[in-house]
Order: structure tokens, then sequence, then C-alpha cells
């Protein structure tokens, strides 16, 4: 893992511990001793992972302490249907190898505004509240968590956070089998709460979907899809204006990767559909676009005009974009 990318960090893998069956954490250290970038609660990097198939670029939260600049922790997931990079993190990864990481980004901040932080979790969506409780600790914030966990085997993160901030979190499907009950979670909050959700897309949908019915507003609502965002399905043919080069996205592939791989860049920050940086105009299609993001508004999505090359595909036999 020591392939050399442009503008990465380069991270030692300091220490690799098995949090759950399925979960590793990793503390990751700069590899000349020198300190780490800084970095707010919710923050993500990327780390870029050589595969068997090519370099995976996988978007993880930072759990380490905002106030610690001598590392960061990322925890991931292993996910045996995925496009291999948690697989190889989990398996070619060793304790005291280099891996390049980007510098952090936050697509998933804590609220200015808010008097009371409700989190709402499942599995390895607990990640960014770790460094979230961290920052709001340190200002006396006020905030809960509820965490909802496959059963005791997968509690391990959770019960961490209920040693370090007690009864302000709530574990389900730990040892007493009780569940999450997202709508009584959400009702009856006074103003100026804010909710915040980090897990499967069917837990952030019902967030959102009970929230809204609730009379919450978007505003008070933040959520954060990596792991769903992900981009495979047919393959398709992409011509870039500018040089006249045209790619083959292959079905592994999102647009931004395959472009990418052809030596081409586009501009991204988040890679997973939400902070609209890689915004690409469509400039001729004779098909559909198969738009995946959270960013564009209907209208966008209609138009056929736009795409997200991070998340978003086409089904088409010519698709020219302004890049
Ligand atoms: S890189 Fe963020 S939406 Fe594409």
């Amino acid at each position: 893992m020591t392939t050399a990318h442009h503008g990465a960090l380069q991270l030692k893998v300091e220490r690799i511990e098995a949090v759950t069956p399925e979960i590793n954490r990793y503390t990751l250290t700069a590899s000349d001793g020198s300190w780490l970038p800084p970095f707010s609660g919710g923050s993500h990097v990327t780390v870029l992972i050589d595969t068997e198939t090519g370099t995976r670029r996988n978007a993880y939260s930072l759990m380490s302490s905002p106030y610690d600049a001598s590392q960061y922790q990322i925890a991931v997931r292993r996910v045996e249907d995925g496009k291999g990079g948690s697989v190889a993190m989990h398996g070619r990864v060793h304790e005291g190898d280099v891996v390049p990481v980007t510098i952090p980004a936050n697509l998933f901040p804590l609220s200015k505004h808010a008097r009371h932080h409700v989190f709402i979790a499942g599995g390895v969506g607990v990640t960014p509240i770790f460094a979230q409780l961290e920052e709001l600790s340190m200002k006396n914030g006020s905030f809960e968590v509820h965490l909802a966990v496959r059963g005791p085997e997968h509690a391990t993160l959770g019960r961490e956070l209920r040693e370090r901030y007690g009864d302000r979190v709530s574990v389900y499907g730990d040892e007493d089998a009780t569940r999450l009950d997202i709508a009584a979670v959400l009702a009856d909050r006074p103003l100026g709460t804010h909710v915040y959700v980090c897990g499967p897309a069917r837990m952030i949908d019902d967030v959102i979907d009970q929230a809204h019915r609730q009379g919450w507003t978007d505003a008070n609502i933040h959520f954060e899809r990596f792991e769903d965002a992900g981009s495979t399905g047919e393959p398709f043919t992409v011509t870039l204006a500018k040089s006249g080069a045209t790619i083959e996205v292959s079905p592994d592939q999102s647009l931004l990767e395959a472009v990418e791989e052809s030596g081409f860049k586009l501009p991204y920050l988040c890679r997973g559909g939400a902070c609209g940086e890689c915004e690409t105009e469509v400039l001729e299609l004779d098909g559909t676009l198969d738009h995946r993001d959270d960013w564009l508004s209907e209208r966008d999505r209609a138009s056929n005009a736009i795409i997200m090359p991070c998340v978003s595909r086409a089904s088409c036999t010519r698709l020219v974009i302004n890049a």
C-alpha cells in the first residue's frame, strides 16, 4: 500500500483493532511524525486503497477527537459485495503500512443554531458521532444519541459511547433487544432541536419521512449517506467535450472513477452525491440519466442537463459532458 497519490496525506497505520465481527478501527498518524490537519466533528477523509482491480476511494468519518492533531481514527465495515475497498482494508492493510488519505472535509457538521442535538445512527453510522460529541462536550452542548445495532456482538462502539456519556446514549438491539422507535424519538421536540442521522439508507429515509410528518423543517434535519451512494450498474460510454476523449464506464465504477482512470480530472469532494462539487454540464444525451445524488433539485434532474459524476449514471448510446 505505498502507491503515491498526488495531494494525499501519507498516513501510517499505527494500530488496527477489531471492534465487531465486521468492523475494524484504524488509528492513523503522519508518516513523518508531523501534526495532522485540523477537522471538526462530522468530518470524513477519503482513503485511497489499492485493490486487485485498481484504486478505490472510500470515504470514512473521522471518529477521533477533533482536539487531538496527533492521530485520526476511522472505522471500516467489511462489505463483501462492495467494490473491494473495505475488503482490501481488512485483508491487505497491516499495522505499519502507509496509506494515502485526503485532507478532511465536513459535509455533516453540527448546527451552530441548535439548542439540542439528537443523533440517530445504525451500525457503523455511529462513527461521525464520536467526533461530534467530543466537540459538543467541549462546548457544553446538549445532546442525546440513539444507536441501533444488530445484536450484542455489534454493540462495542455504542458501549464505548455509553461509558463516556452515560444515559445520554441509548443502544437498541444490545443485551435487552429493545427496538429503536424513530417516531417516538422525534415526537414533541421543542423548537431549536436538530436531528442528525447516519446509517443505512432505509434508516435515513425513515428519519426524514417521520420528521416531515411531525412538522420538522429541513433545516433541522441533517444526514450523511456515504455507504449507499455507490455507483454500480450497466456500462455506458461518455465523451469529454474538451479533449474529445471517449471513455468506457464499467459496471463496477462510477463515471468519476472512469474519467480519473483515463488520466483526466473532474472536481470532487464527497464522492457520495452530497456536496455538489462535481456538478457537470451534459451537452449531448440520446438516452436517460440515472440520477443517484442528493444534490440536484427535481427540476435539475428533469432537465437532463446536469449530472453528478461521482454517483450518477446514464443509459444511452451517446453522452457528452462539458469536461
Ligand atoms: S463529489 Fe460531492 S456530489 Fe459529487
